[in-house]
């Protein structure tokens, strides 16, 4: 029993915001830094009431008609955010709710920017496990939410969006493996340290990052954990025929396929136009791969991501 990809979807918010835009709303930047660093040139900023749940709705709607399903069929939808809607109910109930689907099991998974890859994980899990036939995986942020506008080295990186992707049990591959890992002993160079309290903000509920260490850890475990999936389905990495990483920088992206021994040409590039919107980064890629038609049936294709925890999982899946 394999879990097939049977749908993709995606949402973007609003209209592009580019590097001298950010620098006319007065933050002390300019495109050359941006784009030389990181090779972002714009993201899309959602309108201050537009929440993770209606934009993984839209991308969860795109992604059911693709597959051809109802919502009703589903029995497992997981939603990857690390800003939810509310602290509770999940973001999950709540797409769950607006879809109209009763009875599906509907978590949310907090693995900040490998949550989308956690969640395939776990869901190709249920699947193979014979429990459930038909899930619902969504990433979805507003990380402009959580952004310290005032602090250029980090609210210039993110933006926000939604992606889906709709599963089957299916006797043909299919999710050929999956793999994730967290170390704990990391979580200081990524993080929102705060909470809410009796009611008040109790530490720091902005996004702080040390950009370096990051940067490090973040190529070798990508690579690693390429290696392992690779590895498990019994391929080289030469072999695959498209890498859609998670978007956070494309010189990450370039150290990682570079590591790997992986074309440039083969690998799924939105960096540039999304910014780095955490869970939501792999599933935009893939959707755009997907539907301008460069990924197609029979492909082998290898997501992964990496993020706050730290966390980092992939999988590699024949489309
Ligand atoms: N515009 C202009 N100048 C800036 C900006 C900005 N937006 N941000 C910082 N600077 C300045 C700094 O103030 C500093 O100036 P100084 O030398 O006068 O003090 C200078 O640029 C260098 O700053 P650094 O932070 O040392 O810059 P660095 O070369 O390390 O690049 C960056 C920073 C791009 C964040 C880099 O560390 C990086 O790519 N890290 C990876 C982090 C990442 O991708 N995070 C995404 C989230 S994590 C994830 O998704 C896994």
């Amino acid at each position: 029993m394999f879990a097939a990809l049977i749908g993709t979807g995606s949402y973007l918010p609003g209209h592009p915001v580019g590097n001298e835009d950010l620098a006319a709303r007065g933050i002390d930047t300019n495109d050359e830094w941006i784009v030389t660093r990181t090779g972002i040139r714009s993201r899309h900023l959602a309108e201050s009431g537009t929440t993770s749940s209606e934009m993984g709705l839209i991308a969860a709607q795109r992604a059911l008609e693709m597959a051809g399903i109802a919502a009703s069929e589903l029995d497992l939808i997981i939603v990857a955010t690390s800003t939810p809607d509310f602290i509770f109910p999940s973001t999950a109930c709540l797409i769950q709710g607006k879809l109209g689907n009763k009875g599906a099991a509907a978590f949310d998974v907090q693995a900040v920017c490998a949550g989308f890859t956690y969640a395939l994980g776990i869901a190709e899990k249920f699947i193979r496990s014979g429990g459930h036939k038909k899930a619902l995986v969504i990433g979805a942020e507003v990380f402009s939410r959580i952004l310290d506008w005032r602090d250029r080295g980090t609210c210039v990186l993110f933006g926000d969006g939604a992606g889906a992707v709709v599963l089957a049990a299916s006797d043909k591959p299919g999710i050929l493996a999956s793999a994730m890992h967290a170390d704990g002993s990391q979580n200081g160079i990524l993080n929102v340290p705060g909470q809410i309290c009796g009611g008040q903000i109790t530490g720091d509920p902005f996004l702080r990052m040390d950009g370096q260490a990051v940067f490090k850890f973040a190529v070798r475990v990508l690579a690693d954990v390429a290696q392992e999936v690779c590895q498990a389905a019994g391929l080289q990495p030469s072999e695959i025929d498209w890498l859609v990483p998670h978007q956070a920088n494309i010189r990450i992206i370039e150290a990682t396929g570079k590591k790997l021994g992986v074309d440039r040409s083969k690998v799924i590039v939105t960096v540039d136009r999304h910014g780095n919107t955490s869970a939501a980064s792999v599933p935009l890629a893939l959707d755009e791969a997907v539907r301008d038609g460069r990924i197609q049936r029979g492909h082998k294709v290898l997501v992964e991501g990496v993020g706050g925890g730290f966390t980092w999982g992939a999988a590699l899946f024949e489309f």
